[in-house]
């Protein structure tokens, strides 16, 4: 079965709600989801998936966070190459430009992004857990 892995950091939960909603995505699709806490995923593993999810919310002044998940991307963001990518992250006030720079910061590695990060105000309701779940269904097919 494929292993798709969903790497994330969430301070307040949001982005974890969502990360859970895109690995159910992932299995209803039938491929297996692995879910990584971002200071839980051994980075030397990251060449034994071809597909993964990627989240973060918006921290700082619309960037990624910056004390553990800033580092582990640029750690690993050297082998996206080829890679199929889903990003996807919960905001507060802004404009999703976190988002939009980290999908450019995606593609100009070489990764394959599939359709458009995905970005949710605040806590996933149903309808937000719906796009989670077909954002991870998505990159089973992509
Ligand atoms: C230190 C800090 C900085 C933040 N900076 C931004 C920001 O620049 N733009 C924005 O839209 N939201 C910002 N937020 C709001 C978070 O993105 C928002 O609360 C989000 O839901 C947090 O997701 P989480 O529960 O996964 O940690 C910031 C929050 C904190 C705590």
């Amino acid at each position: 079965m494929e292993k798709i892995a969903v790497i994330y950091w969430s301070g307040t939960g949001n982005t974890a709600m969502m990360a859970k909603a895109v690995a159910q995505g992932i299995t209803d699709a039938g491929a297996e989801a692995e879910v990584f806490s971002v200071d839980k995923f051994p980075v030397g593993d990251i060449d034994k998936y071809s597909k993964l999810a990627f989240g973060c919310p918006s921290m700082g002044d619309e960037v990624l966070e910056e004390s553990e998940f800033d580092p582990f991307f640029e750690a690993i963001e050297g082998k996206l190459s080829g890679k199929k990518v889903a990003l996807f992250g919960s905001y507060g006030w802004g404009d999703g430009k976190w988002m939009k720079d980290w999908q450019d910061r995606v593609e100009s590695k070489g990764a394959k992004l599939y359709g458009e990060g995905l970005i949710i105000n605040g806590s996933p309701d149903a309808d937000g857990k719906a796009l989670c779940n077909n954002l991870g269904k998505g990159l089973v097919s992509f």
